[in-house]
């Protein structure tokens, strides 16, 4: 472990140097204590951890006075369990969809076109900024004053930073403009480009580190015997989540706004006219940005931008272009949480050369055997990568990827590193060919593959331990049910112990926290021996003490998955690891059945073709017969039933938030489409349908509610006609939405 310089003899320090020592320890015990307690992840050995508490110990016993308030000696115990408190955002905090080339940006301009229904003439206006690398946020303004800051969280639910946002000199404390023109004084909002400030509006953006500011504090973490950061934006977010808003202050973070949240009042007609008021408010704004007429000029403003990457002081990983019109934002809206009104065109990825030194199959939760590379460290574009994809069989037979091999790592954005091709001309002598298994590496059942399947798979299904700790993963990860604290590591130690075989028995750990605190202390101190073991020293920490740690660490985890024993359906129901069910289709059907309970027992009865409940299952829109499938047989299998009842006696649902609209006429409706639309296209009467809280099916039933007719409808009205049900005529329509 580094010391730094202050690792003079206590006896031998003056006062200064004991009060700088002082400070140093404190700042680094809390930080052990931190990734101890609350991320079971310790990186000191507690032998290491003993000799700072000691050493603490002995300064304060040479210099009474200096013994600081936050003191680790002060301190008993672990601090208050992790945790910001959680805010919902008025407006979603969407992300956005990617392109890699060109063609798929003249697709997204081409998309916009349809669904807008643009003639040929009508141009379409992009605002093109560059994508900055750090991590967004939002800034809720009351009355011009700055009284709420959020992260992004999960883009419904984000963490309340206002204390950590108000250290950042880029961030406004107070709107200027002229404040006579609030809409609440004048009784008159002020108009869109107006020089006002709204009663409420919530500017969003990123705050992000430069590369200087990076550097220097990575070289300070060293200094003070602590772990640098992997690269800008993680110690942008790093600093700004911390629970002592005096640590974000001495970080030197930035911001760039981008985005409007919530607003009380129009403020702008175009993305152009809002970035000039958001300047005009006080806010900095990307200086590169530019206004495109066409999508010939947003590739040209890619191509700059590209050019002047490196030389610019901050990361960026892309260009965002915009669609420049506020109302056509507003027509196009989301789809999957991304605006269809925007993209972001990434920079190509970055490539390193490194060793591939061992090939290892991993088996999935569906059983899916995936080779991954374990590499020689390097850095890809300023991370450290140690593993990397190799995707399947076929492309290590492909590329004749082998162990031991010089190999081109690629890293794009967040995406997992992959292997791209093998310096053949370095392959040492004695090499051969990578033989992929068929037999399951941990269950040695045999691994066949389908016809026409990409993927070898485990046949031992339930009985295969990796399947089955992938699948409880899955279920407490972060878009399952999310429970804090809970990782591989505790999930691996609690299945192999017997403790947690199935999701139900997480919930009764804390019932059983004796055996839970003795399995985890015991864990731990066969660690801690390991890693004494390694460095060829006795281990010191006393059993008292393991214990003690154990214990708070445990109880820790309990609270974080009582938190979780409401949770809302379309999380459980992803959460299950249904094959084919991801986040969107979760969302689909909780809002279609409104719960997970009531999902099965719908999916028992639609196990019969010809039922009502088949008919309707397959009717929403964008369940297809293989999603169909998939459900009715998971849901159909005697031991998925028995652990789901379960875990239900084990859990609260609640239900997923209406979209957009509880009052309005058309939630939990469903609408069919039928004929032309002359004031709409179809995509876009479907995504107005939706954001009204309408579920928009493709085929008239029983089950409809409404059929909008337009010109030359054929069988579907008829349909409609036949089984008696409400239909509307397009300017009907078009009132019922306040469209007309
Ligand atoms: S606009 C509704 N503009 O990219 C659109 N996002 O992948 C909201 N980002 O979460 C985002 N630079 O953190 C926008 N100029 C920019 C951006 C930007 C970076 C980030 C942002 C967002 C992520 C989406």
């Amino acid at each position: 472990m580094r010391r730094g310089p202050g690792s003079l003899a206590v006896a031998a320090l003056s006062e200064p140097e004991a009060k700088a020592e002082l400070a140093r320890l404190a700042q680094m015990i809390a930080f052990h204590d931190r990734l101890y307690y609350q991320e079971n992840r310790p990186r000191i050995s507690d032998t290491d951890y003993d000799a700072l508490r000691q050493r603490n110990a002995a300064i304060e016993a040479r210099f009474p006075a200096l013994v600081r308030s936050d003191s680790p000696s002060r301190r008993v115990g672990a601090p208050p369990a992790a945790g910001f408190t959680k805010v919902r955002h008025a407006v979603p905090m969407l992300s956005l969809g990617n392109a890699f080339g060109d063609e798929e940006v003249l697709d997204f301009v081409a998309r916009v076109r349809r669904f807008l229904g643009l003639s040929g003439e009508e141009r379409v206006a992009l605002v093109c900024e560059p994508k900055i690398d750090g991590l967004s946020v939002s800034l809720r303004y009351e009355k011009g004053v700055f009284v709420l800051g959020a992260t992004r969280g999960d883009g419904t639910e984000g963490e309340e930073v206002t204390a950590n946002l108000m250290t950042v000199a880029d961030v406004p404390e107070r709107l200027s403009g002229e404040g006579r023109s609030l809409g609440a004084k004048t009784g008159a909002p002020s108009a869109p480009g107006g020089k006002g400030v709204p009663e409420v509006i919530e500017v969003r953006g990123e705050v992000y580190m430069t590369k200087p500011a990076f550097f220097a504090l990575n070289e300070r973490q060293r200094q003070a015997g602590e772990e640098p950061f992997a690269n800008p934006r993680n110690a942008a977010a790093g600093s700004l989540r911390q629970k002592d808003a005096a640590v974000t202050a001495s970080r030197p973070l930035r911001f760039f706004a981008y985005a409007l949240g919530e607003a009380s009042e129009p403020v702008a007609h175009s993305h152009w006219t809002f970035l000039e008021r958001l300047r005009h408010w006080g806010f900095p704004t990307n200086p590169l940005a530019r206004l495109a007429d066409n999508v010939e000029d947003c590739l040209k403003t890619y191509r700059e931008i590209e050019a002047r990457r490196a030389r610019l002081d901050y990361d960026i990983d892309g260009v965002v272009y915009k669609v420049n019109r506020f109302d056509w934002q507003q027509r196009l809206g989301e789809v999957s949480r991304a605006p269809r009104w925007a993209l972001a065109h990434k920079f190509p990825a970055e490539q390193a050369v490194t060793r591939l030194e061992r090939i290892e199959v991993q088996v999935g939760r569906t059983g899916a055997l995936t080779p991954v590379a374990h590499l020689t460290p390097v850095t890809v574009g300023g991370v450290v990568v140690r593993r990397a994809t190799l995707h399947n069989e076929d492309e290590i037979a492909r590329k004749d990827v082998r162990e031991g091999d010089l190999v081109v790592v690629q890293r794009a954005g967040d995406v997992i590193p992959q292997v791209v091709s093998v310096v053949v001309e370095r392959r040492p002598k004695d090499s051969h060919r990578f033989r992929f298994p068929h037999t399951c590496p941990v269950c040695k059942s045999h691994a066949v593959r389908e016809e026409g399947e990409a993927l070898r798979r485990c046949t031992g299904g339930l009985i295969c331990p990796a399947q089955a700790v992938e699948r409880l993963r899955h279920f407490v990860g972060r878009d399952g049910l999310d429970i804090e604290g809970l990782g591989e590591a505790y999930i691996q130690l609690f299945f192999h112990s017997g403790l947690v075989r199935e999701p139900a028995d997480i919930f009764t750990l804390e019932a059983r926290a004796e055996d839970v605190t003795r399995v985890v202390a015991e864990w731990r101190k066969r660690q801690s021996a390991e890693r004494q073991a390694a460095k060829g020293r006795p281990q010191t920490a006393g059993p008292k003490r393991k214990k003690d740690e154990a214990y708070k660490s445990v109880s820790n985890l309990f609270a974080a998955i009582e938190n979780r024993r409401r949770i809302r359906s379309d999380r459980l129901i992803y959460a299950l690891g249904i094959r084919h069910v991801g986040q969107t289709t979760a969302r689909l059907l909780a809002r279609h059945y409104g719960s997970l309970a009531a999902l099965a027992e719908a999916m028992r009865e639609a196990a019969e073709p010809e039922s009502e409940a088949y008919r309707a299952l397959a009717s929403i829109d964008g369940i297809g017969p293989v999603v169909a499938r998939a459900l009715i047989d998971f849901f159909a299998e005697p031991h998925n039933r028995k652990l789901l009842s379960r875990l239900l006696a084990e859990l609260g649902e609640e239900p997923v938030e209406a979209p957009a609209a509880a009052g309005s006429p058309l939630a939990g409706k469903t609408v069919v489409f039928t004929g032309t639309l002359a004031s709409m296209t179809r995509p876009e009467a479907k995504a107005r349908a939706e954001k009204l809280g309408a579920k928009v099916a493709g085929s008239v039933s029983r089950k409809t509610d409404l059929v909008v007719v337009g010109a030359d409808a054929g069988s579907k009205a008829k349909k409609a006609e036949e089984l008696g049900l409400k239909t509307l005529s397009e300017q009907q329509w078009l009132r019922l939405i306040g469209g007309a």
